[in-house]
């Protein structure tokens, strides 16, 4: 069982950031929770931290930080430890960002840029964003897509294999799926430490490149809203790189746009929840990939490269 209860706050880097933060606002329909120096911290209605995006002014794009709040101050220790004996190093910060008390920061093994944490601050909203239930963080503003809350992130690895074994090992995640190529190559890895299908997802990083975002996304309540939030990318001129429709693969269903700043990001919904204990990891083959996502749609050849922040093709280097 893990001792990590979910990922996020994610920070993440924009070299457009009066853009980008007016997707997250106007199209996305997040809330400015705060504003220190360069960032800006926003969340979703159904966020019960104060924020779960901090957006970060930068010369490039990607995820400076992805926190990992532990369940219990005695499972961060024991996570903390596992952290160190697996030669990852780290450092403890005693107040670790806006809202959170220390938090441990490590790098994966690729490079990624974690905070293990247990202390945070419950949101408490501001008169105008009261809710009339008492069991809603804040009130439900409808605006843009109306995102609820960071529902999963998936990086790029040059190393998948390395990756879910430390998230497996170390972090104690579940494997629920996963790919597997021909030669044997591990190349993406669907990993979560709740019965959600998939929270923090590996795949094999094209360009060989390290510590690179592929995607965050927000969860919606319903497929329409994701059709919904497809015309609000059409009319607010954000690049859709894939129009919504199935993943085969934890059968989430999906918009895929690339926000100003150049980071992709996806508005999801759907998926499925795991009950079982002994769940085996479905195993996806590269014939069965080729098929598609699920209703057959092929993937645009971006998603399979495009990464933040971006790096030229070896190729090209
Ligand atoms: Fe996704």
């Amino acid at each position: 069982v893990s001792e990590i209860a979910h990922l996020g706050p994610l920070e993440l880097l924009s070299p457009r950031a009066e853009e980008s933060l007016r997707f997250f606002v106007d199209v996305l329909g997040m809330e400015v929770e705060g504003q220190e120096g360069r960032s800006v911290y926003l969340r979703g209605w159904g966020d019960y931290q104060r924020y779960s995006l901090k957006l970060t002014e930068s010369d490039t794009s990607g995820m400076a930080l992805l926190g990992l709040r532990a369940w219990s101050p005695e499972a961060l220790e024991r996570r903390v430890a596992a952290v160190r004996a697996a030669g990852l190093g780290g450092a403890w910060l005693d107040s670790a960002d806006r809202g959170r008390g220390r938090g441990y920061r490590f790098s994966g093994p690729d490079g990624h840029p974690f905070e293990l944490y247990y202390e945070v601050d419950r949101y408490a909203p501001p008169e105008h964003l009261r809710p009339a239930l008492k069991n809603q963080p804040q009130r439900y503003t409808g605006r843009g897509a109306a995102v609820k809350r960071l529902d999963h992130v998936n990086v790029l690895s040059a190393d998948v294999r390395a990756d879910r074994a430390f998230a497996t090992d170390v972090l104690g995640y579940r494997l629920y799926e996963r790919i597997q190529l021909d030669d044997g190559t591990e190349a993406g890895a669907w990993l979560s430490a709740s019965i959600a299908a998939h929270e923090l997802i590996y795949t094999k990083d094209a360009y060989g490149a390290h510590a690179r975002l592929h995607h965050v996304a927000f969860w919606v309540d319903t497929r329409e809203e994701c059709l919904r939030a497809a015309d609000l990318f059409l009319d607010h001129g954000v690049d859709i790189e894939a129009a919504p429709s199935k993943h085969a693969i934890a059968q989430g269903f999906f918009l895929y746009g690339i926000e100003p700043g150049g980071n992709r990001i996806e508005v999801t919904t759907g998926g499925y929840f795991v009950y079982d204990p002994d769940h085996p990891a479905t195993v996806w083959t590269e014939a069965e990939r080729r098929k598609g996502q699920a209703w057959g749609v092929q993937t645009v050849e971006s998603f399979h490269t495009y990464g933040t922040p971006p790096v030229e093709a070896p190729a090209a280097r």
